[in-house]
């Protein structure tokens, strides 16, 4: 089989390699589409600091089972899955509490084990999530990007009379729009970037009202229209968001972090603790996957709005080009395998 592998930092090579047997309770999935995301291209340039190499690269993997390993029903053979890359013990503190997540021996397919750019992989049978005949295998290659949003949403539980405010229009910062609206209908949404075509994206994902901070003041065109937001997301995840989102959030708001910056940031807790601000994170996914099928199903997102470009993955150097470098026009890229 042919895989996707990077194998020293900035040398991405398809090599030809063993189709992977399933071990116990693993299943064998015939890769068909893969989704490229931001971190593919921190470890194809080395900028992720868990990334071991060389690694099959890609989380975002839709295909079709093909072989079960030992204690793992037959009948899946034939089965449309898409699969949650996070692997989890099942019984460390985190787990425990229904946080696998963030796993205390947590193993990311395409970070710390090989992934999904590649002709096949071998998967948890637990994380390869069945996709009815109603999902369309483009919308299901969209299922992990909508998990983190809806990560998101559990973690700050967001209501109709929310005025949600969204740093950044890339593909996280899209996707959490469209569960803020289609999902859980709140009212207000806002979106800040710096690129009008994807502020653009935002809007025709549902976003109420988009700010371009190139030429306008965030905190002055809020002013100016009177919205005080009870609820932040940071999908921008620069450093110097936190302390703005605090300054900016109306008392009692929840603000969610998302960012893996290591630069520190200042923050003054007046700010946070005299209008009792919730400041979460989110990572990942935490068992959203059956919730996110169940929302493409209901028709309430729509991730053909996110998708821009697609390859063969014979072409993933093009592919990957075209998602760094072509910001203005490019959101999502799907690789055909
Ligand atoms: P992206 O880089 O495509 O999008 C970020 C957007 O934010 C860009 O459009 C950029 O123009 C905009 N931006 C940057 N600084 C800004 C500012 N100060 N104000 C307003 N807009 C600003 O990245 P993507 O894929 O959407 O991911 C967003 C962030 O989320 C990344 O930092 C990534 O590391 C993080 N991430 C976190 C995950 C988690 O589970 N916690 C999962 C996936 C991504
Ligand atoms: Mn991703
Ligand atoms: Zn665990």
């Amino acid at each position: 089989m042919k895989s996707i592998v990077i194998a020293q930092p900035n040398q991405l090579v398809i090599e030809e390699r063993a189709i992977p047997q399933p071990s116990p309770g693993d299943v064998r999935v015939k890769i068909s589409l893969a989704g490229i995301c931001g971190s593919d291209s921190h470890i194809y340039h080395g900028h992720n600091p868990f990334a071991k190499y060389p690694r099959v690269i890609g989380h975002e993997f839709f295909g079709v089972i093909e072989a079960v390993g030992e204690g793992v029903e037959e009948t899946r053979v034939g089965e449309r899955v898409s699969v949650d890359p996070v692997v989890s013990c099942g019984h460390c503190y985190p787990c425990s509490i229904g946080k696998p997540n963030v796993c205390t021996e947590l193993v990311v397919l395409g970070v710390h084990r090989d992934g999904g750019f590649s002709e096949y992989a071998v998967v948890p049978a637990r994380n390869a999530h069945h996709i009815p005949d109603d999902v369309s295998d483009e919308f299901a290659v969209m299922v992990e990007p909508f998990t983190i949003a809806a990560n998101v949403a559990g973690q700050v539980q967001p209501i109709e009379q929310d005025c949600a405010l969204i740093y950044g229009a890339g593909p996280m910062g899209l996707t959490s729009v469209q569960v803020l609206k289609g999902v859980y209908q709140v009212q207000t949404v806002i979106v800040v970037d710096r690129i009008p075509e994807r502020l653009e994206m935002a809007r025709q994902s549902g976003a109420d009202y988009v700010i371009d901070t190139t030429h306008l003041s965030l905190p002055d065109e809020l002013a100016r229209r009177g919205y005080r937001p009870t609820l932040i997301i940071d999908a921008a995840c620069h450093p110097s968001i936190l302390q703005e989102a605090i300054t900016l959030a109306s008392p009692a708001a929840r603000i969610v972090l998302m960012g893996f910056s290591a630069d520190p940031c200042t923050v003054t807790q007046q700010g946070i603790t005299s209008k009792e601000l919730s400041i979460y994170s989110s990572r990942l996914n935490a068992h959203k996957f059956p919730i996110v099928i169940d929302w493409l199903r209901a028709g309430l997102i729509d991730p053909s709005k996110l998708i821009t470009h697609r390859y063969p993955y014979q072409e993933v150097v093009s592919a990957m080009a075209t998602f760094e470098n072509d910001r203005h026009s490019c959101c999502k890229v799907i690789l055909r395998f």
